[in-house]
């Protein structure tokens, strides 16, 4: 069991590259997560899913984790921080780094990692004398970026680098900051999952199908304050009643995006 998904790993079908790599990665994994490691003889995904009554499949996969579910697959895709990273380098800016303020050597604590794409930037961002420490609830997704980060190739070097960087923590938020000393990071960093989602795609139905879909708390917006030297920022739907809620008066981003960053000082 990985949180209460029941999930098993197995390895691509014999016969294909990186054999004893994707072998070795699907034993540690089991172990990691205390989940059963299948062999995959001939048998299909949904045979496997079937037969050990799993909601998920890790599958070691020319030496990286993927998550198939019913809804699709999770990946580990470097390509979804590229672009901005890009822009960045371009000197045209990025709204997420604009609005956590971030610059060269600061310390960022990203709640929420998800497919890993914003810590990727955030990473770029605060460079080489700075960290990102990015914690996930869902062990099954903290478990396939985490290696993802770890393992895969960037689009050039300052991408691959900075993937290497990002610290995660499998552990829940409220948690983590509960532990976590007075102004040991500089920003904090919300992006919950959207009340309501923006748009469908097979990698986000994967990933929603097991992320963690409970509302941010009060209490957390509390600890975070106590726990930022500069700011907490949350990102949300524009229009997201969740703003208000949680006490956020300060609104960031594009002009005529349908997300806002929204930025409490400390
Ligand atoms: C919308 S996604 C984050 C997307 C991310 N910013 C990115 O660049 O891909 C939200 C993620 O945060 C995780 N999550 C939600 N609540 C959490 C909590 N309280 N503690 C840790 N992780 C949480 C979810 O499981 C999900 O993977």
């Amino acid at each position: 069991m990985a949180g209460s998904i029941r999930a098993i790993v197995t390895t691509v079908r014999r016969g294909q590259r990186y054999t004893e790599v994707n072998r070795a990665l699907a034993a540690h994994t089991a172990k990691a997560l205390g989940i059963p490691n299948v062999p995959r003889g001939n048998d299909s995904l949904e045979e496997l899913r079937a037969a050990y009554n799993a909601d998920a499949v890790l599958v070691a996969r020319r030496g990286l984790l993927t998550l198939v579910t019913a809804e699709g697959e999770l990946f580990f895709h470097p390509g979804m921080a590229h672009l901005r990273i890009k822009n960045l380098l371009l000197g045209h800016g990025d709204h997420l780094v604009t609005a956590l303020g971030l610059t060269a050597g600061m310390h960022v604590l990203d709640c929420t990692l998800g497919t890993g794409a914003d810590a990727i930037v955030e990473s770029f961002a605060v460079g080489e004398a700075g960290t990102v420490t990015a914690l996930e609830s869902n062990p099954l997704i903290a478990a396939v970026i985490a290696d993802g980060l770890a393992h895969a190739t960037g689009d050039n070097y300052e991408m691959h680098a900075a993937m290497r960087r990002v610290i995660v923590h499998n552990t829940d938020a409220l948690a983590f900051l509960q532990a976590a000393a007075d102004d040991s990071y500089d920003v904090v960093y919300f992006d919950p999952m959207f009340r309501r989602p923006l748009h469908e795609s097979a990698g986000m139905n994967a990933l929603r199908s097991i992320a963690d879909m409970r509302a941010l708390t009060e209490e957390t917006i509390v600890e975070a304050r106590r726990v930022a030297r500069r700011r907490v920022v949350m990102k949300e739907r524009r229009e997201s009643a969740e703003f208000e809620r949680l006490g956020f008066t300060r609104f960031m981003g594009g002009k005529y995006s349908r997300i806002a960053y929204a930025v409490m000082d400390c």
